[in-house]
């Protein structure tokens, strides 16, 4: 077996992260028997920008290829361009021309990391938070009518299609159907909002009705909220639109700590075109270049990387080094009061491995 891996650091401590996901993602290939083809990209980060005046080349897709999939660390530096340039001229450019739309994200518990809710260990919350990524509130259709008046009037429609809504529920259902508790909860918002809500129901009903061993409840958003802080033990695979899901996906990693040690994917499940396999948070310029950033969430995500591959065995061993990692004070990285630097860190998840 053979993996083409399109790796992007990107910028701050996307560049310090990604050597310690590609270790651990060789170290794992060593073991378990598979090679990893990787193709390093300079683009997609604001030096680029500093260089070209665009965060990519035109022709990015054919420098691209097709590989199997796109392994990114993060990408802004606000002093340099502004986020909403860095931001739509590259990651958002690959979820929409690679149609990636699941956006997934672990909710887990892991040692080491403090819990901000009380009274919580390791083994209590484990969920998914799937998003759905290319509609839904985030359209672009509306406008503004007599602007700068007081007769303004400012419209943007959220849109549904059949198929949109279909496909991210069936991949939440799949999901849900391979876990151990089978119980997917959708969050909604049928009270308020009385159109798209109540189809997004309908639709739950309609392919939950193709899951009979999966059960299913819905939660509108404002309660569900509360919920994920009040008893996150209860969720097995949460799924959400682009906005539900966007706040969601925050706010579930946040529930259980650390925004250095969480992980997402970008997902084309159908393989048409790669995914994208990321660590949730930014290029932290407040801390860049002093090699003291965590970087299990950039291994996590190289886990969440071959558990999509179809290396649910390596997969699985790195998420057992990341947790044993976690699990010794003395190997986690300052953000989890420890002394460790970035890369001891990574080298220490990389012999945990075996
Ligand atoms: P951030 O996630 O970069 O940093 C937030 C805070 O968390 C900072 O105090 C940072 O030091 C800390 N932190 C983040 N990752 C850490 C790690 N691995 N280890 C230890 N501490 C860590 O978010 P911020 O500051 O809002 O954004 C900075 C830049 O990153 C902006 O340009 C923003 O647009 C971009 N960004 C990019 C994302 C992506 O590439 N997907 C996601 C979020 C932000
Ligand atoms: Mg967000």
């Amino acid at each position: 077996r053979s993996y083409s891996i399109a790796v992007i650091p990107g910028d701050g401590i996307g560049k310090e992260v990604m050597p310690e996901g590609m270790r651990v993602l060789e170290k794992a290939a060593s073991i378990f028997g598979f090679e990893i083809e990787q193709k390093w990209h300079d683009f997609a980060c604001c030096d680029y920008y500093a260089r070209h005046g665009k965060m990519m080349p035109d022709n990015w897709k054919e420098e691209i290829g097709r590989p199997d999939a796109i392994f990114f660390g993060a990408v802004g530096w606000p002093d340099t361009v502004p986020d909403h340039v860095s931001l739509w001229g590259s990651l958002l450019q690959f979820r929409r021309e690679y149609d990636q739309y699941v956006n997934l994200r672990p909710v887990r518990l892991m040692p080491g990391v403090p819990c901000p809710l009380a009274g919580r260990e390791p083994g209590d919350i484990d969920f998914w938070v799937v998003r759905e990524n290319t509609e839904g509130e985030y359209s672009s259709v509306g406008g503004i009518m007599f602007p700068n008046t007081d007769r303004e009037v400012v419209i943007q429609e959220t849109v549904m299609t059949r198929i949109g809504v279909d496909r991210v529920l069936r991949y939440a259902f799949d999901l849900a159907q391979k876990r151990e508790r089978k119980h997917l909860t959708s969050a909604t918002k049928s009270n308020g909002i009385a159109i798209t809500m109540p189809y997004w129901d309908q639709r739950v009903e309609a392919i939950g009705a193709e899951y009979p061993d999966v059960s299913h409840d819905k939660y509108h958003i404002d309660i569900l909220t509360a919920q994920f802080v009040l008893n996150p033990d209860r969720f097995d695979v949460v799924v959400g639109s682009n906005l539900f899901g966007d706040i969601l996906s925050d706010l579930g990693p946040a529930c259980t700590g650390t925004i250095g040690v969480a992980p997402s994917g970008n997902i084309n499940p159908e393989g048409i075109h790669p995914s994208l396999f990321e660590p949730v948070h930014g290029s932290a310029p407040d801390i860049a270049g002093q090699g003291i950033a965590n970087p299990v969430g950039q291994i996590w995500s190289a886990a969440m990387m071959l558990e999509h591959l179809g290396e649910a065995e390596a997969a699985a061993a790195i998420m057992r080094a990341v947790e044993q990692v976690l699990a010794t004070p003395s190997a986690r990285t300052r953000d989890l009061k420890g002394a460790a630097s970035t890369d001891a860190c990574g080298k220490a998840i990389a012999e945990a491995l075996g």
